[in-house]
């Protein structure tokens, strides 16, 4: 019988999660297909009851579920219990299973561009829902310093408190941040700031950047946000937030499938669908 998948989220009509995964179940020949939902916050748990009911084998949750659904699984994996969001659900024998691949999706992405994050200093700016499953993530990988700088200070000093493993960290205005910003070696910015159609907009002034320095930035719309075309002209590293948004995926269909799916054929899919629209996310 043919399986289902799916993404639900609200608004969720232009995922490219659907493109990319019915791809790579007609690539490898699975009897599937992934359909997305639009599901309504109060609706949430009918849907999920009925998505076991009907025995899907797996799905994406994305905004606004990702923490709501938690309560709503019959388990759920470590790490996306500490990060406090799930974006893949999997179906193991009837249970469904949370798990979170937005950080790991991150840190595999990133390893294209640095070998590994040991003993590095590493910059977040931003302290919301993205940016707590990176650092959590990154903090089980032995770096040197991971600090924090958001509009909100306070909300960066409660992540800090929230993190599960030993990290040197400190809580940064992006003022701060941005006077110290050469002291970092990687720098991740993963607020909305500089996200289509606000492309003119910037979260931190990068005066200061080290020049052997990689940033990233998680926004894959536009491609090229006004930081990273910055931290170019500066001789800068940089890194745009499609190969988190792959990798997240790629993982999810692992788990799925057990399939190690190709990475580049999805990045080329993904590139592709972007040349044709302007509003995208997950
Ligand atoms: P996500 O789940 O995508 O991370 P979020 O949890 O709403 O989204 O977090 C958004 C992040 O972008 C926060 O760090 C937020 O800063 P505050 O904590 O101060 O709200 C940051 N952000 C959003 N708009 C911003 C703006 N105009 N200037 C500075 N920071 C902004």
């Amino acid at each position: 019988m043919k399986k289902l998948f799916a993404v639900l989220g609200d608004p969720i009509g232009h995922s490219m999660s659907p493109i990319m995964h019915n791809d790579l179940f007609s690539y490898y020949e699975i009897d599937a297909a992934y359909h997305p939902f639009q599901v309504k916050n109060e609706d949430l748990k009918t849907a999920i009851q009925g998505l076991k009911t009907i025995g899907i084998s797996g799905f994406n949750v994305t905004v606004p579920h990702k923490s709501s659904i938690i309560p709503l699984l019959d388990d759920v994996d470590n790490l996306a219990k500490q990060i406090g969001a799930v974006n893949t659900v999997v179906n193991e024998d009837g249970k469904l299973v949370g798990y979170n691949t937005d950080g790991l999706g991150f840190l595999r992405g990133l390893t294209a561009y640095i070998p590994s994050i040991v003993d590095r200093k590493v910059l977040i700016i931003g302290a919301g829902g993205a940016a707590r499953a990176i650092y959590f993530t990154l903090a089980y990988n032995k770096p040197r310093v991971i600090d924090l700088a958001n509009r909100t200070v306070g909300k960066a000093e409660e992540l800090i408190k929230a993190c599960p493993v030993m990290v040197e960290s400190r809580a940064l205005s992006l003022e701060d941040a941005s006077n110290h910003l050469k002291d970092y070696d990687v720098i991740i910015q993963t607020t909305t700031i500089g996200m289509s159609p606000n492309s003119s907009e910037q979260p931190i002034v990068i005066a200061n950047l080290n020049h052997q320095a990689l940033v990233c930035d998680i926004i894959y719309n536009p491609l090229e946000t006004k930081l990273l075309k910055e931290a170019k002209q500066k001789g800068a590293s940089t890194q745009n937030g499609l190969d988190m948004f792959i990798y997240q995926g790629a993982l999810a269909f692992e788990k799925w499938t057990g399939i190690s799916p190709d990475v580049q054929r999805m990045k080329e899919n993904v590139l592709k669908q972007l040349g044709g629209t302007q509003n995208v996310n997950r």
